[in-house]
């Protein structure tokens, strides 16, 4: 079966994270990935936090599927030769080095379009235009400044970075729909363009309901569904919600059958207001159904905590998986906390291809996350990471170079 983005050819300049999620997403979908690395070194997660000596690392392996790795010094005047002729072959060009270094390297949006008016050149930066366009940025600089880290925690504590990583994978996929956005508005102009997606606004995109709520706050001063509303104070900013659902449905975070030793025992609990009065009815206080101080969303927001914890009473007469058995039965929606063991471990993931395992030459097996977005036209086949400079010759080959000039090019330093 035929790909989406088959035909598509990508010059993959990027590294880290933030860019290669981008392209290993495009790689899923069809398009030809070419990943130019920096010859004996390459991207520099290769190396980062690896768990067998000498072998690629998990970091690198996990989000550079489906791609080719050719090696070429850009900064060999020779190597510039052969970048060129990829800018020409290439629909896409997507990179995530700090600012100006592709500029740096002569390959201005100017020279790439006398190249190739065609090319669609994809960025990730730490900050869009301002006064830290100049800045590095890596996930959690870009979590603190798109309003993430002051947001999450708790009201009486620091301001808490989050697991997922919104900053780089979040941006990577941003940027990845601006390509294939770019990519279609090609099929009527024929033209190229530029497409940035910055760390600040793509984190900033994914808390869009803080602003909002900025804004509720600045009308009225309250927000009657936070922990704060009524016993706390609110002060000028959107303050840290704790596990408070974003939504108009409150919800929070409750033990389970044995907390004491594990630290994932815990359920996500919402009390959605249609179903009040089942879970009046599951955790034995059906006078709370009828009760004026409980029967109503609004009687009940000044009760909160002591909804809660009346809940908790009874989630901890469960384990969190009998618990969402339960409440599943009548609708009332809540979601275990799973560790990452148990997400490994769960087999219907394995089932939809969401948790893969992929086999690796000099690794051997090892578990990814394989491609999120399910096309019925187009499904995903995970291949392993390039070996440094696996797909040089061959990618030199298709530009067109012969044995003789491949092997110049190498005693040169170029590849
Ligand atoms: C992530 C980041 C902080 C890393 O910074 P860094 O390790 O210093 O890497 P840079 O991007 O600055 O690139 C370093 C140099 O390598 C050079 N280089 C890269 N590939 C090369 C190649 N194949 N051959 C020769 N030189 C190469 C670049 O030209 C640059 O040189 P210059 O600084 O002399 O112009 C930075 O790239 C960045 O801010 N990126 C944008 C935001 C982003 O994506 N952050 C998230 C990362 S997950």
């Amino acid at each position: 079966m035929g790909k989406a983005l088959d035909g598509v050819r990508i010059l993959d300049f990027t590294h880290v994270q933030s860019g290669p999620t981008c392209t290993q997403l495009l790689a899923w979908f069809g398009a030809d990935v070419i990943k130019v690395e920096r010859a004996g070194a390459g991207d520099i997660t290769r190396e980062q936090l690896r768990d067998i000596p000498d072998v690629d690392s998990l970091y690198f392996t996990m989000l550079n599927h489906n791609k080719r790795s050719v090696t070429i010094d850009t900064k060999n005047p020779e190597g510039k030769l052969v970048l060129e002729a990829l800018i020409q072959k290439c629909d896409v060009l997507v990179e995530n080095f700090a600012p100006g270094a592709l500029d740096r390297m002569g390959f201005t949006w100017e020279r790439i379009q006398e190249l190739n008016p065609r090319m669609i050149v994809a960025s990730v930066k730490g900050f869009g235009p301002g006064p830290y366009e100049d800045c590095k940025v890596y996930e959690n600089v870009a979590q603190c400044a798109g309003g993430a880290a002051s947001t999450t925690g708790f009201d009486d504590g620091p301001p808490v970075v989050s697991g997922a990583q919104i900053g780089d994978s979040g941006t990577g996929l941003h940027l990845a729909l601006g390509i294939v956005t770019a990519l279609y508005q090609r099929t009527q102009t024929g033209r190229g363009q530029r497409v940035l997606a910055a760390m600040q606004d793509g984190v900033l995109n994914l808390c869009r309901v803080k602003l909002r709520d900025q804004q509720r706050l600045d009308r009225t001063g309250i927000m009657k569904e936070y922990p704060q509303y009524p016993n706390g104070s609110f002060g000028e900013a959107v303050p840290r919600a704790g596990n408070a659902s974003g939504g108009g449905q409150p919800g929070w975070i409750l033990k389970c059958k044995g907390w004491e030793t594990d630290p994932n025992a815990y359920i996500y609990f919402i009390t959605q207001a249609p179903v009040w009065a089942k879970i009046c009815n599951v955790i034995g206080k059906e006078e709370w159904a009828t009760h004026p101080d409980y029967a109503t969303p609004a009687a009940r927001l000044p009760h909160l905590k002591d909804i809660f914890a009346e809940i908790e009473r009874w989630t901890m007469t469960k384990t969190k998986f009998e618990a969402m058995q339960i409440l599943n039965k009548y609708d009332i929606p809540c979601g275990p906390i799973l560790s990452m063991k148990e997400i490994a471990e769960e087999p219907s993931l394995r089932k939809t291809g969401t948790i893969v395992e992929v086999d690796h030459p000099t690794r051997g097996k090892y578990l990814t996350v394989g491609n999120p977005i399910k096309l019925s036209d187009s499904p995903t086949e995970v291949k392993r990471s390039p070996l440094l400079g696996e797909h040089t010759d061959e990618v030199m080959a298709e530009l067109g170079y012969s044995p003789e000039q491949i092997s110049a090019l190498r005693t040169a330093g170029a590849i």
